[in-house]
């Protein structure tokens, strides 16, 4: 009985498809953050969905964890096996089963990469375009509610899965969802599954809306001389509707790191980087009436990048953002925060929580998807400080609680985890008790992903 036995019992079903090598389990014992990792007991890859309903079976029967892994870049601990178990690494199950470009959807794999995904769909006309910035792979985005910086346009993983295949803790397997558009046929199972972290099932299909290349393309990058009139351009900005594909908040400190990590050279103050989509006049209209309202706000100095290589140059800088200031700050450990609020509280929340880090003798970035209320505060830890990361904890919590207060959510996009547990009493009040009977009533036997979003014993 228990977690050894499980794990004989899928090693005779997976063959040396389950390692139980001390150096595979550590790199499946956290993700990229400063959240401590737990080093699970045995990582299975398994190939088929068949075989992951064997292995829910299996591990149900035995009490043995099952903690899904997709390409690890988790930041709140989602992935540390805090009660050991297995890893299942979807590294196997990683291709697109079907494309149906007339509409505009595709049905992949768990463990393929949203970049992978995008390279599959070269020729077809259409893109994927929830972009979390690190190569995570969709299962890993349908199951932790991923966005980042194209949201604000066309949405987060709420709007991008369609439907899904899902194994069970008890190893059935269902289907939610449909490739209709639309659907008022009972309750919204995929969104249930979408954000719930591998507590309440395993992800092992997913259809994926997906949108067509725009005819056409600009990014630039604007300067201004204060934070406030950068975010009150994005306020305004989203406030008139303009429909910004991306609207990204990059702070001086932000700028000082990728000007190190990436030979950025860009002045050292607040920017805005922007992308807009659209036909080419559509384009053009955007860019002028996004050019009058950062002008109001003491913007200047655009840097345009209409070429796809000069785009992708841009946002690769911002997708390094994570990194770049881990290099800024040699020895440095890094406490991200990640809260969102509604559009109009931005600029308050913003400031204020530059402010707190100072306060405190912190420095860090603070970049943000602003044009979704979404921003996150890189508190740099200093190494020869250990009482360090409890005060980056509680200046974390203070930010929570503004934006709670706010209006807001404890997280716009990296997830509960681990990291985020302590906020959901005052988030979710009684609804945190109900996410409870559902986590009951799906996985009675608490195997998947204990310990994290509810709490059930
Ligand atoms: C970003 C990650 C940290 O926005 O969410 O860069
Ligand atoms: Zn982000």
């Amino acid at each position: 009985m228990g977690i050894s036995e499980a794990i004989s019992q899928v090693e005779k079903l997976l063959g040396d498809r389950l390692s139980r090598n001390a150096a595979v389990r550590e790199q499946h014992a956290k993700g990229e953050a400063h959240i401590p990792g737990a080093t699970p007991d045995a990582v299975a890859f398994p190939e088929t969905t068949a075989e992951v309903s064997e292995i829910a079976r299996i591990c149900n029967v035995e009490g043995c964890p099952i903690v899904a892994w997709g390409a690890g870049t988790s930041l709140e601990g989602h992935l540390s096996a805090i009660r050991g178990g297995i890893s299942l690494d979807f590294q196997r199950m990683k291709k697109v089963l079907e494309v149906h470009p007339g509409d505009l959807d595709v049905v992949v794999q768990p463990g393929i990469t949203r970049k992978e995904l995008n390279s599959e769909l070269r020729d077809t006309g259409l893109f994927f375009p929830v972009d979390p910035g690190a190569d995570a792979t969709i299962g890993g985005m349908a199951a932790t509610r991923a966005s980042g910086t194209c949201a604000v346009r066309y949405g987060t993983m709420r709007e991008a899965v369609l439907a899904l295949e899902v194994v069970l803790a008890d190893g059935r397997v269902i289907r939610t969802g449909t490739r209709a558009r639309k659907s008022a046929s009972g309750y919204d199972l995929t969104r249930l599954f979408v954000g719930s972290e591998g507590t309440l099932g395993i992800i092992t299909e997913i259809t994926l809306r997906l949108a067509g290349v725009p005819e056409a393309q600009a990014a630039a990058t604007c300067a201004f001389p204060e934070l406030e009139g950068a975010v009150n351009t994005v306020m305004e900005t989203m406030q008139i509707g303009l429909p910004m594909a991306r609207i990204e908040l990059v702070d001086e400190a932000q700028i000082h790191a990728s000007n190190i990590h990436s030979g950025l050279g860009l002045p050292e103050v607040p920017h805005l980087f922007v992308e807009f989509h659209g036909t080419e006049r559509g384009v053009e209209e955007q860019v002028a009436l996004f050019g009058e309202i950062a002008s109001g706000n003491g913007g200047k100095d655009f840097a345009w990048a209409r070429e796809q290589e000069d785009r992708n140059r841009l946002w690769s800088v911002r997708h390094d953002a994570y990194w770049a200031a881990r290099t800024a700050w040699p020895g440095h450990e890094s406490y991200i925060t990640d809260i969102c609020v509604p559009i109009s509280r931005l600029a308050e929340v913003v400031l204020s929580a530059k402010d707190a880090m100072a306060e405190k003798g912190f420095t860090g970035p603070l970049v943000g998807h602003a044009g979704d209320g979404n921003f996150h505060l890189q508190i740099m830890l200093p190494p020869d400080d250990p009482t360090a990361e409890d005060r980056a904890s509680k200046l974390a919590s203070t930010l929570v609680d503004q934006a709670l207060a706010a209006g807001g959510t404890a997280t716009g996009e990296h997830g509960i985890g681990l990291g985020k547990m302590k906020h959901m009493a005052s988030e979710h009040g009684d609804a945190w008790a109900v996410m409870a009977t559902i986590k009951k009533s799906l996985d009675p036997g608490n195997i998947l992903n204990p310990g994290k979003v509810v709490v059930v014993n």
